[in-house]
C-alpha cells in the first residue's frame, strides 16, 4: 500500500471536524429550546399528544386549547393529570388514546408546565402553584 502523503492527514481531520460541525448542525433541535421551563416541560411531555399548540388529534387525543379540564378547577386538572382521576365533563369512550400520569413530575414542573398551558393556545385560566399541586398530592394518593 503507498504511503500518506504529508498532506493527507491534515486533511482527514479538517473533513471529520467538518463532518462533525454537520451532524450537530442538523440533529433535532432540542424541544423547546430557549423556551420557558413550562412550555420546555410540555414540549417534552405532552406535545407529542396534546400536539405543539395544543390542537389535539381527532379521535384521539382532545385539544388542549379552550377545552374544560385544562381551564377547570386546578384540583380536578391534578387529579386527572397526576393520576389519571377522571373529571366529570371527560367522559370516557370519546378518545380512543391513552393518557399516562405524570405525577413523577415535581410541584415546581407540574405548576410550570399546567400554568403555562393555562396561559398559551388561547387560554386565560389563573396559575397553577407549587402548593396547589403538594395539595393534589395529599388529596388524591395514588390508587
Ligand atoms: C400518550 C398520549 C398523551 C400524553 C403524552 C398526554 N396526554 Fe393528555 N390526554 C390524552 C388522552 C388520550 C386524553 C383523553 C383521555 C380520555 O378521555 O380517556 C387526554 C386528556 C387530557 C386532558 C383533558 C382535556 C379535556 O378535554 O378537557 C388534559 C387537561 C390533558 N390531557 C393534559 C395533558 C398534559 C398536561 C400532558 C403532559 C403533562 C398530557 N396531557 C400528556 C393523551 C395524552
Amino acid at each position: 500500500m503507498a504511503p500518506a502523503t504529508p498532506l493527507c492527514r491534515p486533511v482527514v481531520r479538517l473533513l471529520l471536524v467538518l463532518l462533525t460541525a454537520l451532524i450537530a448542525a442538523c440533529g433535532p433541535a432540542r424541544p423547546g429550546a430557549g423556551a420557558s421551563p413550562g412550555a420546555r416541560l410540555y414540549a417534552v411531555n405532552c406535545s407529542g399528544c396534546h400536539g405543539a399548540v395544543g390542537t389535539g388529534v381527532r379521535g384521539m387525543q382532545p385539544p388542549l386549547a379552550g377545552t374544560p379540564v385544562p381551564n377547570g378547577e386546578p384540583d380536578v386538572l391534578l387529579a386527572w393529570v397526576m393520576f389519571g382521576r377522571r373529571p366529570a365533563v371527560l367522559p370516557r369512550g370519546i378518545y380512543a388514546g391513552v393518557m399516562p400520569q405524570f405525577a413523577f413530575l415535581t410541584d415546581a414542573d407540574l405548576a410550570a408546565l399546567l400554568s403555562w398551558v393555562r396561559a398559551s393556545f388561547g387560554n386565560h385560566a389563573e396559575p397553577v402553584t407549587p402548593q396547589m399541586v403538594a395539595a393534589a398530592r395529599l388529596a388524591h394518593p395514588r390508587s
